[in-house]
C-alpha cells in the first residue's frame, strides 16, 4: 500500500520525506485555504520536494472549465494530479482528461456506485472519505470494502486512495481492506512508529547494556 501525506504543510512534507516512506501527496481547496499560501506556489513547493503523484484540486464547476484549469495546474509539474470532485461535470472532465493520459483523482466520494461511475469514467485515483462518513454515523470502512470488490469484479485499474483518515486504525483497516493508497494527515503519520512496549522496551534494553560496560565500536 502506497502511504501519501494529507497536506501542504512544507515543515511537515520535509520532516517525512526524509523517511523514504512518503510516496505521494493530496491537497483540497481547505488545506490550501488553512495554509494562507498561494495554491500554485505551493503546488509547485511540493512537487519540487515529492516525486510522486501530488493532487491538486480544480475550482470549476463545469467539465470546460475544470479541464482549463486541470491544464494549467499540470503546467506546474509533471507529477501533478488532477483531483476532481464526483459530480456529472467532473467525471466529464475526468473522461477526457484520462483519454489525454493525465492522472486523475476523483474525490468526495461516498457511495460505490459514484466510484464505479468514477472508473468508468477512467480515474486514475478514487478517494473515498472514511471519517466523514464515520462522522454521520455510517462505516466509511464498509465503503472501501465494497469499492474492492466491486473494482476486482471486473478488472477496474482505478486505485482506491483511502481519503479523511482521522485515526491509526483507519490506516490499518484500510490496509485489510484492501485501499490501494491511504493519505494521512502528518500527525497521524507520525503516530505510526510509536507503541508503548516498544518504548518500554528500547528503555529496559538500553539499561541493561549500559550495565554491561560494553561497545560495539571500539
Ligand atoms: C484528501 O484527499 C481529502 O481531501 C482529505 O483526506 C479530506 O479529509 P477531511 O475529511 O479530514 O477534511
Amino acid at each position: 500500500m502506497q502511504i501519501f501525506l494529507d497536506t501542504a504543510d512544507m515543515d511537515a512534507l520535509k520532516k517525512f520525506s526524509r523517511t523514504g516512506l512518503i510516496d505521494g501527496v493530496t491537497t483540497n481547496p481547505s488545506i490550501i485555504a488553512h495554509s494562507g499560501r498561494d495554491l500554485k506556489k505551493t503546488i509547485g513547493a511540493i512537487c519540487a520536494l515529492i516525486k510522486g503523484p501530488v493532487s491538486a484540486e480544480v475550482a470549476a464547476c463545469t467539465a470546460d472549465h475544470m479541464i482549463h484549469e486541470a491544464k494549467v495546474l499540470r503546467a506546474i509539474a509533471e507529477n501533478v494530479v488532477i483531483k476532481i470532485p464526483l459530480t456529472p461535470e467532473g467525471l466529464l472532465a475526468c473522461a477526457a482528461l484520462s483519454a489525454e493520459n493525465i492522472e486523475t483523482n476523483v474525490t468526495l466520494c461516498f457511495s460505490a456506485n459514484q466510484a464505479l461511475l468514477a472508473a468508468k469514467a477512467g480515474a486514475t485515483y478514487i478517494s473515498p472519505f472514511i471519517g466523514r462518513l464515520d462522522d454521520l454515523g455510517q462505516d466509511g470502512m464498509e465503503l472501501i470494502h465494497d469499492i474492492r470488490d466491486i473494482y476486482d469484479n471486473y478488472g477496474f485499474a482505478t486505485q482506491i486512495l483511502a481519503a479523511s483518515i482521522r485515526s491509526t486504525a483507519h490506516v490499518k483497516q484500510s490496509a485489510m481492506a484492501g485501499a490501494d493508497v491511504v493519505t494521512i494527515p502528518p500527525k497521524i503519520f507520525e503516530q505510526l512508529y510509536h507503541h508503548p512496549l516498544t518504548d518500554k522496551g528500547l528503555a529496559a534494553f538500553e539499561k541493561d547494556w549500559a550495565g554491561t560496560g560494553q561497545s560495539i565500536i571500539e
